[in-house]
Order: structure tokens, then C-alpha cells, then sequence
């Protein structure tokens, strides 16, 4: 496949050709290699005939499509979502003499000749080359079912034992059952019926995560358990939550009753965290940048051939924000392999910035915008930031932008992009309380970091309280930027733009 397509994403993965949806598989070994496995229908544009597709990287950014990782092993059986672990004290046995070992569980979804669902099972392969070739385990599957809806397995290590979560989809549980070996699995406890279901619960992850304060320093630990929910999420189609709380290594409990979205738009789907992250750090995941109510249906299948992208690695941990309580903060992983020039960096009060960014080959831009001594009580309706990107040729236009004094400030607008025509292809999203510092005295200041690639924005509000993932599909480049300020008396802002390289030229 080639990367040159003007919808193209530049800086993010998406596979060389076909369909492509939800990450899997996700690992880093001990050299550092990230390995990102994800669904993929090899012979065809909309989802069918699930294999693992498979890219490695050693910074998130430059990936390196990989063979097939796990084929289908019989007719009408099909490899849909699941995890890997690397084995490093051999418990599977599977690994006599290496400390690299990976086992991938996954879930094979078999259909009978009429087209009707038949079960899905919990399945295994081992790889002793680092996670390119797998064997299938010989005594398939590991955990049995009766169920056609019971998928999607995560494993992760805790203390002694291996943990896996699963969704029974149709039944709003994640099941969390225990091994000591990958092959031999106990079911442990149930977690029923939390949150928004949707019409089923898919691809859940549990994973331990930092307490950060507002200097950064670590102050605690919690357990986040995410599920994907679709059909059936608020903006239409799919959405995660997640849920904090403490695991004991068989029992989640939760720390309260709130529900937590992990994206205000409705690009963001069965996120995936990687294992291997060493115990203690932030987490990293990546999530597929779609949504199903029209993943089969977007422009690039036809005009490039290929269909979906991953989002930007996020770094993960969590914080409290004031008035929203404990939330996940996402940031964007290291940027610098793939930073450029800085196009811009200015400041003032009220102005606008102008760019024409057309000779930027990727077309991929970082932006920061960095609003301080914002008056909160001196906020009149005109107060606004307004940053868009547009086509001068066809006049498309992608907006976001910040009222200062409205009820949801942050917003993103992709209905002035005219290539895709579909009536679940929401325009507008927004989000609310984006001021999480100094509003108590009554100067707030209010931050954004965003990239724009092509066919993706992602917005990251108020130090990544806040995250919107947006695609969007014009018929023209957009190559141009516009900034204009109306602040309150006494606000500066401070805007920095950076060129991207590509990672695929
Ligand atoms: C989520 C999902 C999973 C399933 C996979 C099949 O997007 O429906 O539950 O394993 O996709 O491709």
C-alpha cells in the first residue's frame, strides 16, 4: 500500500491497505519495540474475515508493517480481538530457553454455513521469534463458551498470577478469571451492568495507574477498567468509559458510581494499553479512530483504498481535576522524531495568527494555544478563540475554538468538510469546565494541544483533561490556519505551531 493518499494520515498508523479496526495485541519488549497488532480484513474495505495485522516501532510514530501475525485456522473461524503478554519466567511452558516468549490471547468467532453466529471461544498462540510468527496452542481453546457474544480477552500480571478480562458482550459483564499458566484459566468475579451499556460491552482493559497532583508528582495508584460500548453510545454508535476503583487481583471494586467517557467526539474506540510498561509509570494506548456507525462507509476505502486509523500514542495516568473529580489525563507520546519546524510562535491579547501551510509535505501540524489571566468574571459572550483549517480551493473549513463564557466552552466543528456525506457523521462537539486552574480567585487560564493529519484532528483541552478525536474527510487539502482572539481585558495567549514530518515518506 502506498502512504501518499491526500487523506493519508502522515504521523499516525494505519495499515497498508483494506480494513483495519480495533488495536490488539499490544505489547513492548524488552529492547524497547512496540509492537501493535490490530483487526484486519486483508481482501476486503469493510469489516470480514478478521486476521491480525502487524507493525512494530521503537517510537511510536515510524511503524514498520509487519507480515500477518494470526491467520484464521479453518474455514468460517475468524480472529477477532484480544492481548499479549511477554512470558519472560516461562509459566506457559511454552518457552524453554528464551525470556522473550509472547502469548497472545484472542477470541475465534466461528460462523455456521448460513451465515448464523456460532460461539466464541478463548483462544491462545505462542511466539518464539518476539511476536512476528505464532503456533496456535494445541489444546484450544482456553476458556470455553456457549456464548456467540463472549469476547475480547485482556491479560495482564498481577503480583503472582495472570489476569485475564472478557467481555460476555449481550450480557453487560466483564468476566475476570486467573491462571497460573495462560493455558489453564478459574473464573474469579464478575463486574455487572456498570455505566452506560449500549447494546454490548466490547474490548475491556484493566490497568494500574498513577495519581498524578497538579505539579506532576505521583501521589497514589488506581485500577482503570475501560469497556467499549456499541451500539448505543450518547453521540450515536461507539464510545468508551472507564471506571476507577482497586483490584485485589480477582475483585475490581469501584471508587464511586460515576460513569467517565474517554473522548467528547466520536473518534476513539476500543482502546488498547500495552503491556510491558514497566510497574509505576504512565501508561501508553492507542485507540482506533473510528466509530462503527460508519468505519465501513468513509471516503478512503473508495478513493485509496484503505479504511481507518489508529489514534496518536497517549500517554495515560490520572489527576484530579477541580469541580470533575478524579479523570484519566491523555498526552500526546513524545513528539520530537517526527517534529519539524516551528512555523509560529507568538504572543498577545486580542489578534489573530495567519498561516498558510501548504508547502508542510505532510500536511500534519502540532499546534499549542496557552490562554493565562483570563478574568472568569469578566467574561462577555464575544469572548472567544476561534482556531480553524481550511481549503482555500473548496472552501472547507474544520473549526474548533473556546467560548469563554458559554455552558460547554470548547468546541469542534467538522460539518464545513464536504467528503463524506453520511447522516450518523455528527458535525459538532464540544465539551464542558475546561478551566481547571485559579478559577477559585477568579483568573482562570485555559490550555490546548492538538494534531491535525490530513483526515484526523485530535484536541487534548486543559492539560488532557479533556480529549476529542475528530475525523474528518475534505475534498481539497486543508493548508490553511486561522487564529483570531477576542479576549477579557488583561488575557494573553501564547501560540506555538510546529511542522510534522512524515512517518511514511
Ligand atoms: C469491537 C469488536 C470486538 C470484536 C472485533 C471484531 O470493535 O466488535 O468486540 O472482537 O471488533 O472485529
Amino acid at each position: 500500500g502506498s502512504y501518499a493518499g491526500a487523506l493519508r494520515p502522515q504521523i499516525h498508523f494505519s495499515p497498508p491497505q483494506n480494513f483495519m479496526n480495533d488495536p490488539n495485541g499490544m505489547f513492548v519488549d524488552a529492547n524497547g519495540t512496540w509492537h501493535l497488532y490490530y483487526q484486519y480484513n486483508p481482501t476486503g474495505i469493510v469489516a470480514g474475515n478478521q486476521h491480525w495485522g502487524h507493525a512494530t516501532s521503537t517510537d511510536l510514530y515510524h511503524w514498520v508493517n509487519q507480515p500477518i501475525a494470526l491467520f484464521p485456522p479453518e474455514e468460517r473461524v475468524y480472529v477477532f480481538s484480544g492481548s499479549a503478554v511477554v512470558d519472560v519466567n516461562n509459566t506457559s511452558g511454552f518457552f524453554p530457553s528464551q525470556d522473550n516468549g509472547v502469548v497472545a490471547m484472542f477470541t475465534l468467532a466461528r460462523y455456521y454455513e448460513n451465515g448464523t453466529a456460532g460461539p466464541q471461544t478463548q483462544n491462545i498462540a505462542y511466539s518464539r521469534d518476539g511476536g512476528y510468527t505464532f503456533e496456535y496452542y494445541d489444546t484450544n481453546p482456553v476458556i470455553d463458551s456457549i456464548s456467540s457474544q463472549f469476547r475480547d480477552p485482556k491479560v495482564s500480571w498481577y503480583e503472582d498470577h495472570w489476569v485475564v478480562v472478557v467481555s460476555y458482550a449481550q450480557e453487560f459483564v466483564v468476566g475476570f478469571w486467573t491462571s497460573p499458566d495462560l493455558k489453564n484459566w478459574t473464573f474469579a468475579s464478575n463486574f455487572t451492568a456498570h455505566g452506560l451499556l449500549g447494546a454490548q460491552y466490547e474490548c475491556p482493559n484493566l490497568v494500574k495507574m498513577p495519581v498524578r497532583d497538579a505539579s506532576g508528582a505521583v501521589i497514589d495508584e488506581k485500577y482503570v477498567l475501560a469497556i467499549s460500548i456499541q451500539p448505543g453510545a450518547p453521540l450515536g454508535g461507539s464510545v468508551t468509559e472507564y471506571f476507577l476503583g482497586d483490584f485485589n487481583g480477582t475483585h475490581f471494586t469501584p471508587s464511586d458510581a460515576i460513569t467517565r467517557l474517554t473522548d467528547f467526539a466520536k473518534d476513539n474506540y476500543a482502546a488498547q494499553f500495552f503491556y510491558g510498561v514497566p510497574d509505576g509509570q504512565n501508561q501508553v494506548n492507542m485507540g482506533w479512530a473510528s466509530n462503527w456507525q460508519y468505519a465501513q462507509r468513509v471516503p478512503t476505502g473508495n478513493l485509496e483504498g484503505w479504511r481507518s486509523s489508529m489514534t496518536v500514542p497517549r500517554v495515560k495516568y490520572l489527576t484530579e481535576a477541580p469541580r470533575i473529580g478524579m479523570v484519566m489525563v491523555d498526552e500526546i507520546y513524545d513528539l520530537t522524531p517526527i517534529l519539524d519546524s516551528r512555523l509560529k510562535n507568538s504572543t498577545f491579547g486580542n489578534g489573530t495568527v495567519a498561516l498558510d501551510y501548504s508547502s508542510v509535505d505532510s500536511g500534519a501540524l502540532y499546534i499549542e494555544v496557552n490562554v493565562t489571566n483570563i478574568n472568569t468574571f469578566d467574561l462577555k459572550d464575544y469572548s472567544t478563540l476561534n482556531i480553524s483549517f481550511a481549503s482555500p480551493a473548496s472552501g472547507e473549513i474544520l473549526q474548533s475554538g473556546f467560548y469563554f463564557g458559554g455552558d460547554n466552552p470548547f468546541f469542534v466543528n467538522r460539518g464545513g468538510i464536504k467528503g463524506f456525506d453520511n447522516i450518523f457523521f455528527t458535525d459538532k462537539f464540544s465539551t464542558a469546565d475546561v478551566y481547571s486552574t485559579g478559577s477559585d480567585n477568579g483568573i482562570a487560564s485555559w490550555s490546548m494541544k492538538a494534531v491535525i493529519d490530513r483526515s484526523i484532528f485530535e484536541v487534548f483541552v486543559d492539560r488532557g483533561i479533556h480529549a476529542g478525536t475528530v475525523v474528518f474527510y475534505p475534498t481539497q487539502p486543508l493548508t490553511t490556519l486561522n487564529l483570531a482572539a477576542q479576549l477579557p481585558a488583561g488575557a494573553r495567549v501564547s501560540v506555538d505551531i510546529w511542522s510534522l514530518k512524515s512517518a511514511w515518506a
